[in-house]
């Protein structure tokens, strides 16, 4: 049996290791690599390391800096900016385990923030360390390793408050035991959180003062957009094992600009402008319509990758809303896609599906 995901510090442990045996700088109490090492390990250095993150350098030395002291990182963007995979990423190359971690809900209790109870034992042997039940938070103040906490605004702002005494104290205290945990050397927290959420449970400026925030932007231009879903696709058919499908790249360029062109409201020659979809039209949405496209032509086609493979995908992350964004896709294909010559056999599959 395999993983069908594997975590990011197994599928990478390589890199993780030529990197400790390489890295000569001084790191962190607690940390397994020097704070330029897991820059590298993010980014790539053109030979064996891969890039995992694709987009500016200062960003993520600011972001693996705050780690490096007492503040905790808070990655904020909109949807599918890699927030998620930043903060796996860095977990990893830090701590060595990307696995301590928290999803945040509405419905998130104290408990998984603090520690709770094994009620069978709680009742039997009343309160004693054996019958708490540690968070993923309390795990890594003891281990001295980096805990990650997913949707920090969607948290109730009561439980977001548990996170102060932990973030400014270091210390966990459990009264019914009198007694308290104190944080290892290493222990920090990388929060993620969604721009578009913001507002549903904004941040108390107490907590959002123990937060250096780090926005991801959306890939700055077409070209990087097109490198970084053209990266992941090939590393998610391989994981999939895909029957190999010949890397679209005219695909992949045509759902890049179709999602450009619709998010910005411009199209790419900058002469038309477009309405917007309700839908974020994200690179890891573009991400998944490739592959969708791929195991179609995979299974169902000749092995290529064609415009058919793709128009229903792109219809569906396109059409959230199907009264408003239908008409917007419609006006789109009768204005722009039409009028490309080379954009003709995109045209009719979009037009039928
Ligand atoms: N700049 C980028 N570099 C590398 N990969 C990227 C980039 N932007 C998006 N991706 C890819 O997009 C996918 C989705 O990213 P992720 O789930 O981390 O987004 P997110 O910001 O957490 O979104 P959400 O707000 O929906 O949780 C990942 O597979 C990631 O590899
Ligand atoms: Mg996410």
């Amino acid at each position: 049996m395999t993983a069908l995901r594997p975590h990011a510090e197994d599928q990478y442990s390589d890199e993780l290791a030529l990197l400790a045996a390489t890295d000569d700088r001084i790191r962190p109490p607690g940390w397994r690599l020097s704070p330029q090492a897991v820059v590298t390990y993010l980014l790539g250095d053109g030979a064996k390391i891969t890039p995992k993150y694709v987009g500016p350098r200062r960003l993520i030395e600011v972001a693996v800096a705050t780690l490096a002291t007492d503040r905790a990182l808070l990655l904020l963007g909109v949807p599918g900016t890699a927030k998620t995979w930043v903060s796996e990423h860095l977990a990893a190359a830090i701590s060595g385990d990307s696995k301590l971690l928290v999803q945040g809900t509405a419905g998130t209790a104290e408990e998984a923030i603090r520690y709770g109870w094994n009620y069978a034992r709680l009742l039997a042997e009343g309160p004693t360390e054996d019958a708490l039940v540690a968070s993923p938070i309390m795990r890594a103040m003891r281990g001295g390793t980096i805990a990650r906490l997913e949707e920090l605004t969607r948290v109730p702002s009561d439980v977001q408050d548990a996170l102060i005494t932990i973030l400014s104290e270091k210390t966990l205290p459990v009264p019914e035991l009198n007694t308290e945990i104190q944080a290892q050397r290493g222990f920090n927290l990388i929060a993620t959180a969604n721009d578009r959420d913001r507002g549903v449970n904004e941040l108390s400026s107490a907590l959002r003062r123990r937060f250096n925030t780090v926005v991801l932007p959306m890939p700055a231009s077409a070209e990087e957009e097109v490198e970084i879903v053209a990266r992941r696709v090939a590393q998610l058919g391989a994981s999939l094992d895909l029957p190999a499908v010949p890397t679209a790249l005219e695909e992949i360029r045509r759902v890049v600009t179709v999602f450009r062109e619709l998010r910005t409201g411009l199209t790419e020659d900058g002469r038309t402008k477009l309405k917007s979809p309700t839908g974020t039209l994200s690179t890891a949405e573009a991400i998944s319509v490739i592959t969708n496209g791929m195991a179609l032509a995979a299974h169902f086609g000749d092995g290529t990758m064609r415009p058919a493979d793709v128009a229903a995908g792109i219809l569906g992350a396109v059409v959230k809303d199907p009264l408003s964004d239908g008409v917007v896709w419609r006006e789109y294909l009768e204005t722009v896609v039409r009028e490309r010559p080379d954009w003709l056999d995109f045209y009719r599959a979009a037009r039928d599906a």
